[in-house]
C-alpha cells in the first residue's frame, strides 16, 4: 500500500469558500503543512509533523518546504486545436476565425496530427499547473478520441467535446445537424463519464450552427443530463449583429440558445461581454455559467467583461484562458490580465478572490467541487507547487511581501507564469517533466 502513498510537504494554501462572500474564513493556510495522498486521493492534510508521523511506512516524501502547495488550476474554456493559432496578428473575431483558426482546424482530419497536438497541449497545461480544463476539439470525432485517449493515459480530469458546425465554415469543417448529433452521441457513449472524463455538447456558436443543429444539441443535452454544454456568447459586436440577422425571431443572442434548450447549470458560455439585461436575467435564472477570458478579450479587441454586474445579479462566473484567442496557457497570467480588465471598469479583484476562482471557484462553476478545487480529505489529489520567487524579479519583489500571504499571492499572480510552477501532481503523481 505504501507504494501508492506520498507525502507532499510545503506551504499549503487552499480555499473552502468564496472570499468575496465568506471573507478569509474559507482560506486555509499552513506554513509547514503536508498532504498525504494515497491511490490518487487526498487522505489527510495538516501540520507536516502530524502528517509525517501518521504516514504509512515507506511512503514517498516530496519535500517542497518554503514553496506553496495549492489545488491544481482549472481552466473553464480552452481550444486544444489552437496551439498553433496563438499570437496570430491583426484580426477581430470573425476574420480571426476564418483567416487563421478554420485553416488550422482542418489539419485535425489527420489522427496523427490530433495525437501530436493533444500531447503538446496536455504537456503545456501541466507545465502551467492546470490539471482540469473544459476543452473544445474540432468538428472531427478523431480529434475528440485523440484528446480523451491522451487525457486518460495521464489520468487527468478533463471535459471536452466535438465542435458542431453546419454552416459558415469551410466545407471540410462542416457536419450537418444529423451528423453532428450522431457523432456527438457516439462520442458521449464512448467517453462520457469514463474514469475522469466528461463530455461537453459543443455547438461552436450560433453563427456556425443552424437552428436545426442547435436543436439537435439541445436534444443531446436532454438525453444525456450528465453531459455539459459549451459554446460562445456575446463576444464581439460584429458577431452579435450577425446572429441577430441569422435568427430574426430571437429576442437576443442568448435567446437563440434558450429556444434550443441549451441553458442550464452545466452550460458554460464563453465571453459574455456584451450581455443585454434580459440575457443576464436568463443566465442567472438558469444557473448558466459565464466564462471570463481576459487575455482573449484583450487580444481580439472584444471588450471588457463586467464581472461585478454578473456577480451582483447572481450569474455564476468562471475564469478561462481561451487559447488560442487567448494568449497564455497560464492561469496565473490569465488572472493577472483579468485584474487589469476589471481595473479599467473600476472593479476590484483581490488576490484571494482570483486564487479562489482559479481553483474552487472554477470547480464550482463546473460542478466538480465535490472532487477537485481544494485540498481536503477525500478529494482527488491534483496539486500545483508554486515558487513565488521563481525569477530574479519575483524574488526581489518578495523581499517586501514577507509574511503577508495576500501580498505574496497578488505578486505571484501579477508576475508569475509557467516558470513559477515547480511541480504539478495529477492523481497524486508528479506530472511535470
Ligand atoms: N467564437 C466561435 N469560435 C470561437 C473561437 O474559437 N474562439 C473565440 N475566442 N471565439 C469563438
Ligand atoms: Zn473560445
Amino acid at each position: 500500500m505504501s507504494a501508492n502513498s506520498r507525502v507532499i510537504r510545503g506551504r499549503i494554501v487552499s480555499f473552502t469558500d468564496d472570499p468575496a462572500t465568506a471573507g478569509l474564513s474559507g482560506r486555509h493556510y499552513l506554513d509547514d503543512g503536508a498532504v498525504l495522498v494515497r491511490d490518487g486521493l487526498i487522505e489527510a492534510v495538516g501540520e507536516a509533523r502530524d502528517i509525517l508521523a501518521g504516514a504509512p511506512k515507506g511512503a514517498t516524501i516530496d519535500d517542497h518546504s518554503g514553496l506553496l502547495v495549492a489545488p491544481g488550476f482549472i481552466d473553464a474554456h480552452i481550444h486544444y486545436p489552437q496551439t498553433q493559432v496563438i499570437g496570430s496578428y491583426g484580426a477581430q473575431l470573425l476574420d480571426w476565425l476564418h483567416n487563421y483558426t478554420f485553416v488550422e482546424e482542418q489539419k485535425f482530419a489527420d489522427p496523427g496530427h490530433c495525437a501530436r497536438i493533444a500531447e503538446f497541449f496536455l504537456d503545456e497545461l501541466i507545465r502551467c499547473g492546470t490539471t482540469t480544463a473544459m476543452v473544445y476539439c474540432t468538428v472531427h470525432p478523431q480529434s475528440v478520441d485523440a484528446f480523451f485517449a491522451a487525457s486518460e493515459r495521464r489520468g487527468a480530469r478533463m471535459i471536452a467535446g466535438k465542435t458542431m458546425m453546419d454552416r459558415d465554415a469551410p466545407e471540410a469543417l462542416r457536419d450537418t445537424a444529423q451528423r453532428g448529433y450522431d457523432e456527438s452521441k457516439a462520442l458521449i457513449e464512448r467517453w462520457g463519464g469514463r474514469k475522469r472524463l466528461d463530455y461537453a455538447v459543443t455547438p461552436r456558436f450560433a453563427v456556425t450552427s443552424t437552428q436545426a443543429q442547435l436543436e439537435a444539441a439541445g436534444a443531446l443535452a436532454r438525453e444525456f443530463p450528465a453531459a455539459y454544454v459549451q459554446t460562445h456568447l456575446d463576444e464581439n459586436h460584429a458577431e452579435i449583429e450577425l446572429v441577430a440577422r441569422l435568427f430574426p425571431a430571437a429576442r437576443s443572442y442568448l435567446d437563440v440558445y434558450d429556444r434550443a434548450g441549451l441553458l442550464g447549470p452545466r452550460s458554460v458560455f464563453g465571453h459574455c461581454i456584451h450581455l443585454k439585461e434580459a440575457e443576464v436575467t436568463a443566465m442567472a435564472a438558469t444557473r448558466s455559467v459565464a466564462a471570463f477570458c481576459p487575455t482573449s478579450n484583450l487580444f481580439l479587441g472584444s471588450g471588457l467583461f463586467d464581472q461585478a454586474r454578473l456577480v451582483r445579479t447572481g450569474v455564476r462566473v468562471a475564469l478561462a484562458t481561451d487559447v488560442g484567442g487567448g494568449t497564455s496557457y497560464s492561469m496565473l497570467r490569465t488572472a493577472a490580465e483579468g485584474y487589469k480588465v476589471l481595473q479599467i471598469n473600476r472593479q476590484s479583484w483581490p488576490a484571494a478572490e482570483a486564487f479562489y476562482q482559479m481553483t474552487l471557484g472554477n470547480a464550482r462553476a463546473l460542478s466538480l467541487d465535490d472532487r477537485i478545487g481544494s485540498i481536503e480529505a477525500g478529494k482527488e489529489a491534483d496539486l500545483v507547487v508554486l515558487d513565488s520567487r521563481a525569477t530574479p524579479a519575483m524574488a526581489h519583489r518578495m523581499e517586501t511581501a514577507k509574511g503577508d500571504l495576500d501580498a505574496e499571492l497578488f505578486a505571484l499572480i501579477t508576475m508569475g507564469d509557467d516558470r513559477a510552477v515547480r511541480q504539478t501532481y495529477v492523481e497524486g503523481q508528479p506530472a511535470k517533466f
